[in-house]
């Protein structure tokens, strides 16, 4: 029999249940942790210490997340619908699977990875669109203990690349193509061109999902339709993983180099992704919930896949975009589905605020209950926008703060109970200790005013990344190093004096773009691989829609090139090594850019020049050479 974890059910309750949780973390913990399936109990609750790092949660217990998913709701309620797949063409046929079937696809697709070679411990890279078969081909690799690996299915061959080759994958999956909007991704032929880079993958498993032919080259090649259709239901016992064994590795921007791969473990993910679902959205019992978030960014991972799996309610799995084919698609399914929890990101609900309220005339979405929002700050027009139109001010907002690395859900209000302020996240879920730092590195302890700083966690929660694949220093010298004992998020925060957080975005140099993370120095490199780009420089501006704007700063080479082509080059050249989503809002060619005598570019008087504003640059004495910035705004100031 399941038991149910703990419902925090009003502010005083939670203040109640946060101050246990923060006196008592190895009792609170362990409660939560009996509502869970294991196999062998653990013998050690929590070993920390966030100067190496090392986190151990649950150590020398075993379990495995997919029991925990799929197995123990079978009992009560094996017909429920676990998954609804919603595909880009309405007119295309829709998919639903019942915990039950959802589990045997899952077993069924477990078996074939097992015939194909792939064990426990392997990395397999999963690029494929949001179809069924990824959500299926990710559980099957957590029922089988291999470490999956999902990337976006935006990201161009030299990213994918870069991601295979820095989890050393000895598997790929994939699809022939993906649909997105009008727009069909040759997924096959951008995994057979990253391929050529890489030395490591033994098999590709290939899912059909058009009709039309695909680049297919045996034996690397297997068709994984026709191998899952040799399957006869079969049973897949669920592989014994240990509490810190890895569950999956996630590639995201930091501020230097290259992506790294945020490694997240299995039974503290788990424990974290159920609990703040739970809590975070209060869910009820059968609820449909939609997150729109794509399976290759966190936020599909935990709250499209895992939390609500874990929690036995019904999730949406959309294959498409919100305009495709008209504007009131993401309406079009909450009223036909009935979606009680939806979830987006700011970026989408300022797109479609654009777009007027006629969208959703003709739509009931009555069934709404809770709204969330996730990725970047939301501003108060579109958290009033969404308030009104979408939740006609009868559902709860919540504001989700959270990352990667995070796992899960940190600081946000409660469904209906904690309190609801526009752009504020407001309260730490229980477990979470978050402190402000100021450029000092001296903790921010007022609570008689509003202070401002670096937002900072001293105190690991369950889900917590562990490492960055196979570079443990990198992940030391990303989280921990800056503040000692202190975990450094990378955003800065306001506190109240209710002890209240308001998420201002990054102090670093990784831009949010339509809420994607995107380091400058990963553009920069980017930029650097064309030919005649002698050095760039990037910075992010506002930008109405997408939170922010990437403006690029290039030296060039020569000067006799024709200046259109150049830009449409350069900007070919960032979607060549990253992908779609890192496309340059203005490229400004420039003689020099502004440094400082120890070569650090001055990035602020970029972003100053970048928004048009060529008056008050500040203080520029510490320039080698103070000229540039004349030369600079010259060159800015046609496109202003
Ligand atoms: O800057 C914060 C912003 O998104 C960053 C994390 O990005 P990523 O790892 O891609 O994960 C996105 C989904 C969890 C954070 O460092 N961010 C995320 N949620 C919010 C936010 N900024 C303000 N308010 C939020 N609710």
């Amino acid at each position: 029999m399941k038991t149910s974890i703990p419902r925090i059910s009003s502010m005083a309750h939670y203040h109640e249940t946060y101050a246990q949780s923060i006196n008592h973390p190895e009792s609170f913990w362990h409660t939560i942790a009996q509502c869970f399936t294991w196999k062998t109990p653990y013998s050690k609750l929590l070993n920390w210490n966030f100067t190496e790092p090392h986190v151990h949660w649950f150590q020398d217990g075993t379990l495995n997340i997919t029991e925990n998913c799929l197995d123990r709701h079978l009992s009560t309620h094996a017909n429920r619908i676990a998954l609804i797949f919603e595909p880009n063409d309405p007119a295309s046929p829709r998919r639903s699977y019942t915990y039950k079937a959802l589990l045997q696809a899952v077993e069924n697709m477990a078996q074939v990875f097992s015939n194909a070679g792939i064990k426990k411990g392997d990395r397999v890279c999963i690029y494929m669109g949001m179809v069924p078969e990824l959500a299926i081909a990710v559980l099957a690799c957590a029922r089988m203990g291999a470490i999956h690996s999902v990337i976006f299915g935006g990201f161009s061959a030299q990213a994918v690349a870069d991601r295979i080759n820095d989890a050393a994958a000895t598997f790929v999956v994939t699809q022939d193509l993906a649909y997105r909007g009008a727009k069909h991704i040759p997924l096959k032929a951008i995994v057979d061109e990253a391929l050529v880079h890489c030395s490591s993958v033994k098999h590709v498993l290939v899912y059909q999902h058009a009709h039309s032919a695909y680049p297919f080259s045996e034996p690397r090649d297997i068709n994984l339709n026709k191998a899952l259709e040799s399957i006869q239901d079969t049973t897949f016992t669920a592989v014994e993983m240990q509490a810190e064994d890895p569950l999956f590795i996630l590639y995201t921007s930091g501020s230097t180099g290259k992506p790294k791969g945020v490694v997240h473990t299995t039974a503290g993910y788990m424990i974290w992704a159920q609990y703040t679902f739970e809590q975070v959205f209060q869910y009820r019992e059968g609820e449909v919930h939609f997150c729109t978030a794509d399976l290759g960014w966190i936020t599909g991972h935990t709250y499209l896949l895992y939390g609500p799996l874990l929690a036995g309610a019904t999730t949406v799995m959309f294959e498409g975009i919100p305009t495709h084919p008209h504007a009131g698609r993401f309406w079009e399914i909450i009223d036909t589905y009935g979606v009680n929890i939806f979830y987006t990101a700011p970026t989408a609900i300022r797109s479609l605020m654009a777009l007027g309220t006629e969208p959703l005339q003709p739509f009931n979405l009555n069934s709404l209950r809770v709204l969330g929002t996730v990725g970047e700050p939301i501003n108060e027009e579109a958290w009033n926008w969404y308030k009104k139109q979408v939740g006609k001010n009868k559902c709860p907002v919540v504001d989700t703060w959270w990352q990667t690395e995070t796992g899960g859900i940190l600081i946000s209000n409660l469904a209906g109970i904690g309190p609801e302020r526009a752009s504020w996240a407001t309260y730490p879920l229980p477990g979470v200790q978050p402190v402000l730092v100021n450029e000092h590195g001296h903790v921010l302890n007022s609570a008689n005013e509003t202070v401002q700083g670096n937002l900072c966690l001293q105190f690991p929660w369950p889900g917590i990344l562990r490492t960055t694949f196979g570079n443990h220093q990198r992940c030391r010298e990303n989280y921990f190093s800056m503040y000692a004992n202190l975990y450094f998020t990378g955003d800065g925060a306001y506190r109240d004096t209710n002890g209240m957080y308001r998420i201002t975005g990054r102090v670093d140099d990784v831009l949010n773009v339509s809420g994607h993370r995107l380091g400058t120095a990963e553009l920069e490199n980017a930029l650097n691989h064309h030919p005649l780009v002698v050095e760039s420089a990037v910075v992010g501006i506002p930008h109405d829609i997408k939170g922010t704007a990437i403006i690029a700063f290039v030296i060039c080479a020569a000067n006799n090139y024709n200046t259109t082509m150049l830009l449409t080059e350069i900007n070919a050249t960032l979607q060549h090594h990253i992908g779609a989503i890192a496309k340059a809002d203005k490229i400004i060619i420039v003689p020099g850019l502004p440094k400082t005598r120890s070569g650090k570019i001055m990035r602020r008087i970029l972003r100053k020049i970048a928004t048009g504003d060529f008056e008050n640059l500040g203080d520029t004495s510490t320039l080698v050479d103070s000229a540039v910035i004349s030369q600079l705004v010259d060159a800015a100031k046609i496109f202003y």
